[in-house]
Order: structure tokens, then C-alpha cells, then sequence
């Protein structure tokens, strides 16, 4: 047996989209179907770590043994996150989070008017994972994704630095064969050192890929 690369280590993912309320039927949201992030966990947890699933609703089963935390809301997800992700080795986001939510959620369900146009005030939700890279626990090595239509490196570098990551996998969402909702994706790895470009292969192929270079990177963290 090949020897399991994440043995004795903790790994906290976060997968799928979130859920804003608008009103008791109706909310923002978008395509993440948890995919991506759910083949992550299985290739964490086949390098035998212990492995935290924060997840959006999705319609996905997680891996046997993986500790699953549901969540709706991108609040809901910060909060998980900057529980389970304090002291953790690997932190990866996943999850399509929703950049903004409604200001408020209606108590009852909004009524049709005689408007034609309506306007929602939004506000801007928390970015989870620079507050997860911010933390006075911060994980070993905090990995984000960068979902991009145009200029993917250049978009996904500045995410780099911007986020305080150490690692952002960008995939190109504008692609249908690819990223959200997909089986497969074809990501570029971009960090300090360069771009490494992956092929297009099943998202647990990515996934496997993306865990080695977190096991690496620990690896050579262990040695410094
Ligand atoms: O779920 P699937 O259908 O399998 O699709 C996979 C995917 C396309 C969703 C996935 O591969 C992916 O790209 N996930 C990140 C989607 C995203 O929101 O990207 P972003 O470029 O907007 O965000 C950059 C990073 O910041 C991400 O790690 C994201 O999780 C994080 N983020 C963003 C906003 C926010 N408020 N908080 C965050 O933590």
C-alpha cells in the first residue's frame, strides 16, 4: 500500500453555493452544484485525513468518515468555517459563495404589486476565506478557487495576494464542459512560484492533484 499523504492531518473544505433569503420562498443563489468540492473530500479523505465538509445545499452524498456541517447562508458558512478551520492543516474553498445577500429577509412572503420594477438592496457578504487566512489560528496552507470568465491568471493572481492565500486553483466558468456543475474541470494552479496548468480530467482527478500539492506543501513545511 502506497503510504497515505495526509495521515494525522486536518483538512476543512467548503463546497457548493449558498443560499440569501429574500423571503420565506425566495432566495439568491447560484449554479455550484458542490461537486468540485465534494471530490475534494474524497481525495482527502483517501490520503487518510481527517476531513470537515462545510457545505451549501447540494444534492450530493458525502464519502464515508467525512464530517459533514450543512449550512444555507454565506454567514452560516463563515462561522463554520472559522470554527472548524482554527488550527486546521488545509483549508480549501470550494464553495461558490455569494458575493451579496438582500439587506433584509421579508418575515412573510413578498406580494406582487402594481410595479413593474422592483428593487432589492443588497450588501455585501463576508469573504470567508481572507477571514479564514486571517485568523490568529490560521490553517498551514489556505487554497482558494478563483471562478473566472476572462484573463484567468492574471484575475486568479491577484486573489493570491489579495486573500492572503497560498494556493488558488481558477477554472474557467464560462466553459459549460468544464466548472460549475460538471464532472470534469481543467484548472491552472497559481501560486508564488508560477501558473501549473491541469488538463481537463474528472473532478476527482483534479481533486486528487490538488491534494498532493497540499501534501507537498505541508510536507516541505514539516522539513523548514
Ligand atoms: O460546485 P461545482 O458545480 O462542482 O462547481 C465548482 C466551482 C466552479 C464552484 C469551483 O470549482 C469554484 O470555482 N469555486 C469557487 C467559486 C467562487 O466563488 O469563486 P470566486 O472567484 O468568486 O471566489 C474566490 C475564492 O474566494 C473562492 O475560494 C471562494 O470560495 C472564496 N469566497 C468568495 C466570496 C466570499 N464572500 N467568500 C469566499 O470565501
Amino acid at each position: 500500500f502506497a503510504q497515505q499523504k495526509l495521515a494525522g492531518r486536518r483538512v476543512v473544505i467548503t463546497a457548493g453555493p449558498t443560499r440569501e433569503p429574500i423571503d420565506p420562498v425566495r432566495f439568491l443563489s447560484n449554479h455550484s452544484s458542490g461537486k468540485m468540492g465534494y471530490a475534494l473530500a474524497r481525495a482527502a479523505m483517501e490520503q487518510g485525513a481527517e476531513t470537515v465538509l462545510i457545505s451549501g445545499p447540494v444534492q450530493l452524498t458525502p464519502p464515508d468518515g467525512v464530517v459533514l456541517i450543512k449550512v444555507e447562508t454565506a454567514q452560516e458558512m463563515l462561522a463554520a468555517a472559522e470554527q472548524q478551520a482554527a488550527g486546521a492543516d488545509v483549508f480549501i474553498g470550494a464553495a461558490a459563495v455569494a458575493d451579496y445577500r438582500p439587506v433584509a429577509c421579508a418575515d412573510q412572503k413578498l406580494k406582487k404589486t402594481d410595479t413593474t420594477d422592483w428593487q432589492l438592496p443588497l450588501t455585501q457578504n463576508p469573504d470567508i476565506i481572507a477571514s479564514v487566512a486571517r485568523l490568529g489560528q490560521r490553517p498551514k496552507m489556505v487554497i482558494g478557487f478563483a471562478a473566472e470568465t476572462e484573463r484567468v491568471a492574471e484575475h486568479a493572481r491577484s486573489k493570491l495576494t489579495r486573500k492572503a492565500l497560498d494556493l488558488v486553483i481558477a477554472n474557467d466558468v464560462s466553459r459549460p464542459d468544464i466548472g460549475f456543475n460538471s464532472d470534469h474541470n481543467a484548472v491552472l494552479l497559481v501560486d508564488v512560484e508560477g501558473d501549473t496548468a491541469l488538463p481537463m480530467a474528472s473532478k476527482h482527478v483534479v481533486a486528487q492533484h490538488i491534494v498532493a500539492a497540499a501534501a507537498e506543501w505541508l510536507a516541505k513545511g514539516d522539513r523548514v
